[in-house]
């Protein structure tokens, strides 16, 4: 820069200020100027922030001098002529004000427009939902929106599918926009989202609008009953038994889980849907490890939240009773041992003997006798497993086996009769058979002889009366 430029941009300077200050003048210093005006073109003009702006200033004064843009924004002189001069204002991102002058006979003339800088919303950002919402409780939905101007245009809309919740003019960086909704059944799947609106369309140009990515909710009804638990109260060891758990009142009621537990052990239930109720049966098997008291559990699980049910169940081993003869036949006279054990804890009763304590044995012996043969010999066992009396019972049958004398004698003597009276018949029919012979001889001899009263004859006839 020479001097003499320096001195020259100094005088400019100061002539502008001074002439600046003319301004607050006496109206009636500029009145002569007044048939003169100076434009701005385009007034109060509004862009999308970063742009640039072309403005010219034009005066329909026949000489004007010292065309200016007062701006804060940098500006650079694209065009000037008689009458006007053209700048662009580069990167315009926030609202300002601009000021062109110039000069007409000595006097300095303005016009000032508003630059309004738009921008939309970086993000619109509906917060998190709960993962799971009761129903009949209130929901606050929140919104957030970072960035957007101009802020008197940008209102913040909260929407549940297309229906409005709330609208809120944008305050604060970011703005905050919230609504309350009562969740219901009908909000299960239900689509929320949060939209920005910056209206323009005062300024000339249109409504743009923003919206958040949609956020579904998930309602639901878990009643705070507990569920029904169908056990049995006890579980031999081996045996298997139907449970059978239920709970009503769900929603949604296919979203419900069930688990089903005695003690540690998980069942695998078979779950059900009838109307709004969840039920889960299974077969339980009781272990031989899972021997004592034990604790069926149901768990239903909505929402996040559970209810469940608890049954105590005793699993017990009930063995026996074996009923033991030291021989079950037997020769009359020999002795038999007749024992009957079972598991602990069971008592056993012999032939009405009880036994000393439960899980001891029950013992008895026998001398043999004749009448002893085909007797019952019978054990009762008994458990009690929660107050309630188990019976079991075994039989076992007794042989005596006897070659008793007086059962040959008999058989003897029956022999001996049946055989005299056999003899006896034999002898008669012998007898019978030659007298019958002697009178056939007589009768063939001398067939014409008359009839007159024979001593065969009358045998004969005497045999057959
Ligand atoms: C500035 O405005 C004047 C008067 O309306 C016009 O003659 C001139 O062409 C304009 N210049 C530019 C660069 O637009
Ligand atoms: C535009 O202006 C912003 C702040 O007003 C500044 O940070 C940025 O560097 C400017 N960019 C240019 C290209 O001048
Ligand atoms: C829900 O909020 C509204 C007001 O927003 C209130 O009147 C109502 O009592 C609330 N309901 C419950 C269940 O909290
Ligand atoms: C109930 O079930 C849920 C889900 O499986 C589980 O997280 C919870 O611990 C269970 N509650 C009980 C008491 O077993
Ligand atoms: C039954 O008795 C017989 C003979 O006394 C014996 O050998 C057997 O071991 C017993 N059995 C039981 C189960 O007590
Ligand atoms: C005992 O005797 C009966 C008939 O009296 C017979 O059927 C059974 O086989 C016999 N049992 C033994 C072990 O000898
Ligand atoms: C076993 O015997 C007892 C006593 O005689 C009787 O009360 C019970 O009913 C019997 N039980 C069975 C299963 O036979």
């Amino acid at each position: 820069m020479t001097p003499s430029s320096l001195l020259l941009g100094a005088c400019r300077t100061l002539v502008i200020f001074q002439l600046l200050a003319c301004c607050l003048l006496p109206l009636g210093a500029q009145s002569q100027s007044q048939e003169f005006s100076l434009q701005m073109e385009p007034q109060d003009p509004v862009l999308p922030a970063g742009r640039s702006l072309l403005v010219n200033c034009s005066t329909s004064c026949p000489h004007p001098e010292l065309i200016t843009l007062e701006t804060s924004l940098p500006k650079e002189v694209i065009g000037e002529d008689q009458g006007w001069a053209a700048f662009r204002l580069s990167n315009v991102t926030g609202d300002s004000k601009i000021i062109c002058s110039a000069f007409c006979d000595g006097f300095q003339m303005t016009s000032s427009s508003n630059i309004t800088v738009y921008r939309f919303p970086e993000l619109v950002e509906l917060d998190l939902l709960p993962p799971w919402q009761p129903v009949g409780e209130n929901l606050t939905l929140q919104c957030h929106v970072w960035g957007g101007a101009p802020r008197a245009q940008l209102t913040l809309v909260l929407l549940r599918g297309e229906e409005e919740l709330s609208r809120q003019p944008a305050v604060g960086e970011p703005a905050e926009g919230t609504a309350t909704v009562l969740a219901g059944r009908g909000d299960y799947g239900a689509k929320f989202t949060c939209r920005a609106e910056l209206d323009l369309r005062p300024r000339g140009l249109g409504l743009f609008q923003n919206t958040s990515a949609p956020r579904q909710l998930r309602t639901f009804v878990l009643p705070m009953a507990p569920p029904r638990l169908v056990t049995p109260l006890s579980l031999e060891v081996g045996t298997s038994w139907p449970v059978d758990c239920t709970l009503d009142g769900l929603f949604p009621v296919s979203e419900a889980q069930v688990q089903l537990a005695l003690g540690d052990q998980m069942l695998n239930p078979a779950v059900t849907i009838h109307g709004d109720t969840l039920r889960a049966t299974a077969t339980v098997i009781a272990r031989e490890d899972q021997e004592g008291a034990q604790e069926i559990v149901c768990n239903v699980t909505l929402g996040g939240e559970s209810r469940e049910a608890r049954k105590n169940l005793t699993v017990f081993t009930f063995l026996g009773p074996i009923l033991n003869l030291s021989e079950t036949n037997v020769t009359e006279g020999s002795k038999v041992n007749v024992s009957c054990t079972a598991g602990p804890r069971v008592q056993v009763m012999l032939d009405g003997d009880l036994a000393r304590a439960p899980g001891e044995p029950a013992q008895l012996q026998v001398t043999a006798t004749e009448g002893d043969d085909g007797r019952y010999f019978f054990c009762n066992a008994i458990l009690e497993v929660d107050g309630k009396i188990l019976h079991r019972n075994v039989t076992v049958q007794l042989r005596v086996l006897y070659r008793n004398s007086f059962v040959v004698s008999i058989l003897i003597g029956v022999l001996v009769i049946l055989g005299v009276v056999t003899a006896t018949v034999a002898l008669i029919c012998i007898f019978g058979k030659q007298t019958r012979s002697g009178f056939y001889h007589v009768n063939q001899r001398d067939t014409s002889l008359p009839l007159r009263p024979v001593q065969p004859n009358e045998a004969v006839e005497l045999e057959q009366s």
